[in-house]
């Protein structure tokens, strides 16, 4: 995670779900998400504005510039991405519904240092249930 992280994104952005890294999405997909926020995923997820322009502002500098991750998502989600597809492809359907993972966005039950932005091999640990 950048660690100019604005005290607001973990106030505002991580109290449904863990912080999503910023680098993970393109600066376009992290524009839509800050302007439909009052429609997010089902939830109300608006909030003052003048947080809104701190997260938004601190997003468009460290979204993604790697060409991987640099990349439309669709229904701007991480999950749909195709690099995502491709890294998680041999989860099986079942898995994802585990009760102890619930959702393929709910990176932290298996990524056990996902609030940190650490995805690698090693710190990975599948539910069994
Ligand atoms: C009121 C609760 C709430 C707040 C606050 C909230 N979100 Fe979400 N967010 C959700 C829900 C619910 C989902 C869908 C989760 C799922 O599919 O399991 C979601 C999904 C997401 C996803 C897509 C995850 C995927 O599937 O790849 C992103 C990105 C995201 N949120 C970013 C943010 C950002 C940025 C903020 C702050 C500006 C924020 N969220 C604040 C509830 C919230
Ligand atoms: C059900 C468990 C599970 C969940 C939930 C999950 N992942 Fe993964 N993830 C894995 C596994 C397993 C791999 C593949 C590791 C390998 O073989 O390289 C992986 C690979 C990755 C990689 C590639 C790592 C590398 O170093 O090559 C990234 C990045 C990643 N996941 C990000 C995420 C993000 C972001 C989320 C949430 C939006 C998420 N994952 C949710 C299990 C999970």
């Amino acid at each position: 995670m950048p660690s100019d992280m604005p005290k607001s994104y973990e106030t505002e952005c991580a109290s449904c779900h863990m912080p999503y890294p910023p680098g993970l999405l393109g600066e376009q997909t992290w524009q839509n998400i800050m302007s439909g926020l009052s429609k997010h995923f089902g939830a109300d997820a608006s909030m003052d504005d003048k947080e809104k322009k701190e997260i938004s502002a601190w997003l468009r500098k460290n979204a993604a510039t790697k060409q991987k991750y640099n990349v439309l998502a669709p229904d701007n989600r991480i999950t749909k991405t195709p690099w995502f597809i491709r890294e998680h492809d041999e989860i099986k359907a079942d898995v994802w519904k585990r009760v102890g993972i619930k959702s393929p966005a709910n990176c932290g039950a298996c990524h056990v240092n996902a609030t940190e932005g650490i995805f690698s091999e090693k710190s990975i640990s599948i539910p069994t249930k």
